[in-house]
């Protein structure tokens, strides 16, 4: 089976399990665990901000740069497909009070005007306080797309004139580092809070970091402990982290030329792919255009031998590049996928097992 549902699933590699097995580690919550003060310092340098703390997922990262920045009754404006919005199950309502306010875009990434179209007058007495923006980079539901640094900074630059705080859930932002050539400190620095996840393209078990400045961070230690993530000897997973940053970031670029060869080989078997989507490791195939419904495809490329999973946008496929995909994957990749779609249907995917974007 060739698994190219998404870039979480990776085995750490050999390297990174000896990383593990050597960590010194210590009592995080006492901060004295040596390697998770490694890595929030790599991350906070890396990020170009003044502080990180390690967290264990990107979600939990997310909700408390929000609750960060934001008092109940505020509002939080992002693009509709953002995984704050659509994929944290109401995490801004529950975990802080706010109300969301979704803007449209075609592929995740949106402008200045689209931001001061949405604020809500700050005199009005009827209306909630628009108070973050979030920018996500790369733009998971977008299809992997990367924002340019002048549009994270003119869109940080617009947010400032109305008032409002921006974050930016970079999840994948070192996908977007890589594709970009930009300093991944530029994008941080633009914006005021900043998640970066482990375990995705970094191959990490698990592990987030959020970043931003010392005063904040300071604020961000305490709701660690109130979300339930301060743990003990975390240096055990926090080694993953400190070996990814030195050993996973520049072959990020191998995973993007894996998925444009694959947008390449899949748009020359006429399916439809637009190989110009692709700017990181995520190809969408709008098996739509073919008369398919999503889960008709996914079982009939599972059945072929290569998983996909479902993106943003209805009866679109999402094919995700990783460590864990070779070269040689990818060329059996372009043979099963168009063989398969095109092939007799099978049993359809139940709601149990339907592949999911994140
Ligand atoms: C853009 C983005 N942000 C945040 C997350 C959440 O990551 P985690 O699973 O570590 O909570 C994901 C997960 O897929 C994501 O794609």
């Amino acid at each position: 089976m060739i698994d190219l549902r998404t870039d979480t699933i990776t085995q750490p590699t050999e390297g990174m399990r000896q990383a593990i097995a050597a960590a010194v580690v210590g009592d995080e919550q006492k901060r004295e665990d040596p390697t998770v003060i490694t890595l929030e310092e790599r991350g906070a340098a890396l990020l170009g901000q003044q502080e990180a703390v390690f967290l264990p997922t990107a979600t939990m990262a997310n909700q408390i740069a929000l609750r960060l920045l934001t008092e109940p009754g505020d509002e939080v404006i992002a693009e509709a497909d953002a995984h704050i919005f659509r994929y944290e199950l109401g995490g801004p309502a529950v975990h802080s009070g706010l109300a969301m306010k979704s803007l449209e875009t075609e592929d995740g990434r949106f402008t200045p005007a689209q931001v001061a179209e949405l604020v809500n007058p700050p005199t009005d007495l009827h209306m909630a306080t628009t108070k973050v923006v979030c920018i996500e980079n790369t733009h998971n539901g977008g299809g992997g797309r990367v924002w340019p640094l002048e549009q994270v900074r003119d869109v940080a630059a617009e947010a400032r004139r109305h008032g409002l705080f921006v974050h930016l859930d970079g999840a994948r932002l070192l996908n977007a580092v890589v594709a970009s050539g930009t300093p991944a400190a530029e994008y941080g620095s633009a914006v005021d809070t900043v998640t970066l996840c482990l375990t995705k393209g970094l191959g990490c078990p698990l592990g987030a970091l959020v970043a931003g400045s010392a005063e904040r961070m300071a604020k961000a230690r305490r709701l660690k402990h109130l979300f339930g993530g301060a743990m003990r000897q975390a240096g055990i997973v926090a080694a993953a982290g400190v070996y990814a940053l030195d050993h996973h970031v520049d072959r990020l670029a191998d995973d993007h030329a894996n998925a444009r060869r694959l947008a390449e080989g899949l748009a020359a078997a006429g399916l439809p792919v637009d190989v110009d989507q692709v700017e990181t490791n995520f190809v969408l195939v709008d098996v739509g255009a073919l008369g398919l419904g999503a889960d008709d495809a996914v079982a009939r490329l599972r059945g072929g031998g290569v998983l996909l999973s479902f993106a943003a946008r209805k009866d679109v496929l999402r094919a995700v590049t990783h460590l864990d995909v070779s070269e040689r994957d990818v060329e059996e990749a372009i043979e099963r996928i168009p063989r398969a779609i095109t092939g007799a249907p099978r049993a359809t995917v139940d709601a149990g097992t339907a592949p999911t974007p994140y």
